[in-house]
C-alpha cells in the first residue's frame, strides 16, 4: 500500500480523508473518544502540511436514510475542540455540493460531510456516488481499518477515481495485524475468549497452523470443558457446537499447536455472586462458571513468560463485576509486566474495557478499536479496503 508519509508534496492538496469515527452516543454526547483520540496524529500531520482535509465517516447504521440523532455534529464539535481549528460540518446532499466550495488554498478549516451512511449509494459502493465524491478531493486517503471490510464507496469504489494512499493509523494496525499473522516472532500464544465459540471458529482454525499455544477462556470454553466430560453446572453455554471442538483439536494435533484450556474456574450461584474457586470436577448442577481460577492463571503466565508475541481477543471471564474479573485483569497485567519481552497485540471491545481498567491501553504494543475488520483480517479474509489500496 501507498503511504500518505511517502507522498511529499501534501502542501496544499485537497485531501479527501475516509475515517471511522462510528463512536458510540447517548443524547448527541460522545461517551467514548477513542476512536477520535487514535485518529489525531494524522490530522495533526496534514495540518501540519497545510493539506485541505475533507473528512468522510459514518456513525451507525442509518441503512441509506438520514437520521438527525446519528449526525456527525457532535464529532465535529470535539474535533474543533481537541484541534483548535474550525471543523465545518457539510450539511449539504451530495450531488447538490459543488466540487469548488473546497478551495484549493484554505487550510484555516476542515470540512466534514455529514455521516455518509445517510445515503444508500454508500453501502452499494455506488460508482457515480463514489465519482462524486472524488470531485471534492485530489487525493485519497483511507485512515479507516475497521471499516475497511466493508465493500462501500467511500472505502473501495473512490479509489478508482483517485489516487489513494493508506494513512498513519491503518499502517499500524495493518502492520500489528501481521506480526501475529504473516510477520511472526514465535513462540506465540493467542488467548482467545467470549461468549460464543461459532463466531471464532474462522480465527481458531487460521490461526492454528502458525501458532505455539490457543488458550481458550470465557463462555466458549465451557464447550470444550463439557466435551472434555465434566460438568458445567449452569453455565451458559452454546448448543450443537462438538463438531467445532472436535474440529479444533483435530486441526490443532495436525499442526502441533496445543489448545489450553481452563483446568480450575471461578464459580457463583449468580452473576452478582462472591467467586468460588472449584477444579472442573466439583463443579455443581447450580454452578455458573464466571472466571478461570488461579491455576489456569498460573499456566497462562508461564505460557506467556515463554512467548516472543501474544495476541489477545475476548475477556476470561464475567469481568463486569470485579469478583470475576481477576483472570483477565491478571491476563492484562502479566502481559504488561513483560514489556518489551512480548510483541502484545489485543482487539475486541470487552477486552479493551478490561485492559482500560487497569490503565494499559497504551503499554501494550497495538490495541486494535476495529470490531469486525479485526476479527476478518485474523480469520484470513481479504479486506476491501486494503485490497483497493494496493491495485
Ligand atoms: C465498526 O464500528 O466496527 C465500524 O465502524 C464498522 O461498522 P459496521 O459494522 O456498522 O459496518
Amino acid at each position: 500500500m501507498k503511504k500518505i508519509e511517502d507522498l511529499s508534496d501534501l502542501n496544499k492538496k485537497k485531501v479527501l480523508l475516509r475515517l471511522d469515527l462510528n463512536v458510540p452516543l447517548k443524547d448527541s454526547k460522545i461517551t467514548d473518544t477513542t476512536r477520535i483520540d487514535k485518529i489525531l496524529p494524522t490530522l495533526k500531520y496534514l495540518i501540519e502540511k497545510k493539506s485541505q482535509i475533507i473528512i468522510i465517516s459514518h456513525i451507525g447504521r442509518p441503512n441509506g436514510r438520514i437520521d438527525s440523532k446519528l449526525s456527525m455534529l457532535p464529532v465535529c464539535e470535539y474535533l474543533s475542540a481537541k484541534l483548535k481549528i474550525e471543523v465545518k460540518l457539510i450539511n449539504k446532499k451530495i450531488f447538490d455540493i459543488n466540487p469548488s466550495s473546497f478551495l484549493k488554498n484554505d487550510c484555516s478549516k476542515i470540512f466534514f460531510l455529514e455521516n455518509i451512511r445517510f445515503y444508500e449509494q454508500e453501502e452499494r459502493n455506488d460508482e457515480e456516488f463514489a465519482k462524486k465524491l472524488s470531485s471534492f478531493g485530489e487525493i485519497f486517503v483511507n485512515d479507516a481499518f475497521s471499516c475497511s471490510h466493508r465493500k462501500h464507496a467511500s472505502v473501495d469504489k473512490i479509489t478508482k477515481f483517485l489516487p489513494s494512499y493508506c494513512g498513519i493509523q491503518m499502517n499500524a494496525e495493518v502492520s500489528a495485524l501481521k506480526k501475529v499473522t504473516t510477520d511472526i516472532k514465535k513462540p506465540i500464544a493467542c488467548i482467545i475468549g467470549g461468549s460464543k465459540i461459532s463466531t471464532k471458529i474462522s480465527v481458531i482454525k487460521n490461526l492454528i497452523p502458525k501458532f505455539d499455544n490457543i488458550i481458550i477462556v470465557g463462555a466458549m470454553a465451557n464447550n470444550i470443558i463439557k466435551y472434555k466430560g465434566f460438568s458445567i453446572g449452569n453455565s451458559i453455554i452454546e448448543n450443537n457446537c462438538n463438531s467445532i471442538v472436535e474440529e479444533i483439536f483435530l486441526l490443532a494435533k495436525k499442526n502441533k499447536c496445543e489448545i489450553i484450556f481452563p483446568k480450575d474456574v471461578a464459580v457463583g450461584k449468580k452473576l452478582n455472586d462472591k467467586a468460588k474457586i472449584k477444579d472442573l470436577p466439583d463443579i455443581e448442577d447450580d454452578d455458573l462458571i464466571l472466571d478461570i481460577g488461579p491455576k489456569t492463571i498460573s499456566l497462562i503466565k508461564s505460557i506467556l513468560e515463554n512467548s516472543k508475541t501474544v495476541l489477545w481477543n475476548g475477556p476470561a471471564g464475567y469481568f463486569e463485576n470485579s469478583n470475576f474479573a481477576i483472570g483477565s485483569e491478571e491476563i492484562a497485567k502479566k502481559i504488561v509486566s513483560l514489556g518489551n519481552k512480548i510483541y502484545s497485540v489485543a482487539g475486541g471491545g470487552d477486552t479493551i474495557a478490561v485492559i482500560n481498567r487497569i490503565n494499559a491501553f497504551k503499554k501494550l504494543d497495538f490495541v486494535s478499536t476495529a470490531g469486525g475488520a479485526f476479527l476478518e483480517y485474523l480469520e484470513g479474509k481479504e479486506i476491501p479496503g486494503i485490497r483497493a489500496l494496493k491495485s
